[in-house]
């Protein structure tokens, strides 16, 4: 498992850093197969798994009961898991308090958070001991008032941005995800800052590359963004489930190569 000193040298040296989502056993097992650097937990999960409009319903005890299935799948895997939204930005008790759990029960590597309007609770969840990976750009918690589009695209929004990104490294985050933003803003604020940043929908000059396991493998998702590639086609998993109905209807299925040999009624007497 790659360390956080790992991942800021990985930087240094240019090397890019792999990022993916996973939200189940599986998922996370395959990251780890495929050897990705690091796996996100992200609430995204609201829409790939359990089929909610956004991220918005999504709850702590979501966060943490998917989490704790990826540590399981994927060990030996840098995890980081999202801090949905409602679990933070309300007092720093509570902040604190649901942090701490869902760092705790996960397991995870680190915590991730959305929103420039957190580094004081970067600072403080840091000063207990907890990682905390920052989420600046498009932060889909606050699509309701911001939107799904491209974020820093003024000048005075990319010189926030920039200012943003300093204060969460300067509050202790371990690493920064940039979403959606000019891809010459994402390689400047790469470059200022001395925590890997990793990009989504920010070009290729980041320090590394984040996308969603559902999106970039066309599992169940109807809609892609521009960012997205598809490196892959899980919708060919209706092919087969579709001739598994036709096979069970037509009584093809399950065949003799499907079915336990041994026999047992000539021994089971008709009164027993
Ligand atoms: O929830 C998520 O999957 C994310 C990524 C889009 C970075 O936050």
């Amino acid at each position: 498992m790659k360390t956080i000193a790992q991942l800021v040298e990985m930087k240094e040296q240019s090397n890019k850093i792999s990022m993916v989502t996973a939200y189940d056993f599986p998922s996370a097992k395959q990251a780890q197969q495929a050897d990705i650097d690091m796996i996100l937990v992200g609430d995204s999960l609201g829409m790939t798994v359990l089929g909610y409009e956004s991220t918005v319903q999504v709850t702590i005890e979501d966060m943490i009961h998917h989490g704790k299935a990826v540590r399981r799948g994927a060990p030996d895997t840098f995890v980081v898991v999202d801090m949905p939204i409602g679990a933070v930005g309300i007092s720093d008790e509570l902040d604190l308090k649901n942090a701490l759990t869902l760092y705790q029960q996960t397991e995870a590597n680190a915590i991730k958070a959305e929103g420039a309007h957190l580094t004081s609770f970067i600072r403080k969840a840091t000063q207990i001991g907890i990682p905390v990976v920052a989420h600046l750009g498009l932060t889909p918690q606050s699509v309701g008032v911001m939107g799904y589009k491209l974020q820093g695209s003024t000048k005075e929004a990319a010189l926030q941005l920039i200012k943003d990104a300093h204060h969460v490294e300067e509050a202790g985050a371990i690493a920064l995800v940039l979403e959606a933003i000019p891809s010459d803003l994402a390689q400047e604020i790469s470059q200022q800052l001395s925590i890997p940043v990793i990009g989504i929908g920010a070009g290729k000059d980041t320090d590394g590359q984040v996308l969603v396991y559902h999106d970039m493998l066309n599992y169940g998702v109807d809609r892609h963004a521009k960012f997205v590639k598809q490196y892959s086609d899980f919708s060919i998993g209706i092919n087969g489930l579709k001739q598994y109905n036709e096979e069970v209807k037509s009584g093809a299925f399950p065949s003799e190569a499907h079915t336990y040999k041994k026999k047992i009624m000539s021994e089971v007497n008709k009164n027993d």
